[in-house]
């Protein structure tokens, strides 16, 4: 368990699973994410069967975010860990949309950016973001997180091409 503020990381287990298929089958949630089919409980089940080895090989760290009173609400995670260039790739949705907007996806950032930069050495972590997802936009610059570029039409989505921003924050420029 890694505390926040107002939330804690832990690792996922077998039981979110059915959690996954909700929030993966709700057309809000899935609207700014890669994902865009919703996943059945078979699809979950053999994904999880593949995520101990993925997370053993050191190329990703995928954690459970729940509120300080245990309601699981998301996940967070650091992707394409690259160890020699020391940068990584962060992901995070809140499936549970009752949450979104009150803070609990900045804290869980700052959290996962405090083992990023204090245990794992990270020098950098970005992320993508769509550039019309302000909600999204405006949680990472909270958390120090500063636009970088703009890929163009770089997502198709809603029969429209979308661009994306590069949104990245150094180890250097990283504050609690
Ligand atoms: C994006 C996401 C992780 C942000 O987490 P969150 O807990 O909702 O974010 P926070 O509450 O910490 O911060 C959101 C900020 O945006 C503001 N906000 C909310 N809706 C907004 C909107 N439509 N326009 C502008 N700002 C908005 C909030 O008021 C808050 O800012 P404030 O604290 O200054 O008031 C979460 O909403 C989510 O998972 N959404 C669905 C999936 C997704 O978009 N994932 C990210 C893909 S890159």
């Amino acid at each position: 368990m890694i505390a926040g503020t107002k939330t804690r990381l832990r690792p996922i287990e077998r039981d979110d699973l059915p959690r996954y298929v909700r929030w993966f089958g709700d057309p809000e949630v899935r609207r700014h994410l890669s994902v865009y089919l919703p996943f059945s409980l078979a699809q979950e089940e053999k994904w999880f069967e593949g995520l101990a080895g993925r997370l053993a090989s050191g190329a990703d760290v995928l954690l459970a975010i729940e509120t300080s009173d245990g309601v699981h609400i998301g996940n967070i995670g650091l992707h394409n860990i690259d160890w020699k260039n020391r940068h990584a790739e962060l992901g995070i949705v809140i499936g549970e949309q009752e949450y979104w907007g009150q803070g609990y996806g900045t804290d869980a950032i700052q959290t996962l950016l405090k083992v990023a930069f204090d245990e794992m050495n990270l020098q950098r972590v970005f992320l993508h973001v769509d550039a019309d997802n302000q909600r999204g936009i405006r949680c990472y610059e909270k958390c120090g997180l500063q636009k970088e570029g703009t890929l163009r039409d770089t997502v198709f989505r809603e029969g429209v091409y979308h661009d994306q921003l590069v949104m990245g924050i150094l180890r250097n420029e990283f504050q609690l």
